[in-house]
């Protein structure tokens, strides 16, 4: 297998059917500019968030882990009118970027970035649930964050779990990396999870051999 090829391949579908997008091009640009890690999800990716937040009919969608924005701008672009995102990044330079990315898109006003260790502010949510809950932060409370979106979420709620797979590094079930363990810790839940129905899938692509999981509550 060659990540060569997995992104020549991702040009060519990217070509298709995510173009060129001169805001989302601008985000990239000022992620890259203030030295941010460049880990946000591949154009492919963001459009796939898109249409299954689409799909689900999402009006009130949370993120956990904003980086630039990218992902929250995708995911709020598919917002209904009134819909709102409410997307939790623990650094405030993060969110400083965010922000303004968020404005430069044109979504700043159905955006709320809120700063802070994302344990810290989840319980400040309310009881409005969530129709989709996207979880892209720190991987060691991947766990403590599915419990949180179960929480907040009603029956027909989607979840999205970035990052499952870790180009293979989750099947070490002996590995000292605490990422790993929370991943692993978090796909063995998600699956034994009686209160959704739920699978994971393999990503190549731009970004190397990664994964997502999905689940919709019950
Ligand atoms: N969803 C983004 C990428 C997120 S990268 C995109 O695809 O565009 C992960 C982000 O989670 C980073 O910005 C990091 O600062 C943030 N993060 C890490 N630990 C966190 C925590 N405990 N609470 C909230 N955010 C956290
Ligand atoms: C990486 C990628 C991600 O999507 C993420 O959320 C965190 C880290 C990475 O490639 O290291
Ligand atoms: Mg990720």
């Amino acid at each position: 297998m060659s990540e060569a090829l997995f992104t020549e391949v991702d040009a060519y579908l990217e070509e298709l059917f995510a173009p060129d997008d001169a805001v989302l091009d601008g985000v990239l640009a000022a992620t890259r500019e203030a030295g941010m890690p460049e880990i946000q999800v591949s154009p492919l990716q963001g459009r796939l968030l898109y249409l299954l937040a689409k799909m689900c009919g999402a009006r009130r969608i949370l993120e956990i882990g904003t980086l630039a924005g990218y992902s929250a701008i995708w995911l709020a672009r598919a917002l209904p009118e009134n819909g709102r995102l409410i997307t939790l990044e623990a650094l405030s330079k993060h969110a400083e970027v965010a922000q303004r990315n968020m404005e430069a898109a044109g979504v700043a006003d159905c955006v709320t970035i809120l700063v802070g260790r994302a344990l810290e502010t989840l319980p400040s949510l309310g009881a409005e649930p969530f129709d989709l809950v996207f979880i892209d932060a720190d991987k060691e409370n991947y766990p403590a964050y599915l419990n949180w979106a179960l929480r907040l979420t009603r029956s027909g709620s989607v979840i999205v779990i970035d990052n499952i797979v870790r180009h293979g590094e989750v099947l070490d079930a002996a590995s000292a990396d605490a990422v790993i363990q929370g991943t692993r810790a978090c796909n063995a839940a998600l699956a034994a999870e009686t209160r959704v129905e739920s699978t994971a899938v393999q990503v190549v692509g731009v970004k190397g051999h990664d994964g997502l999981a999905i689940a919709r509550v019950r």
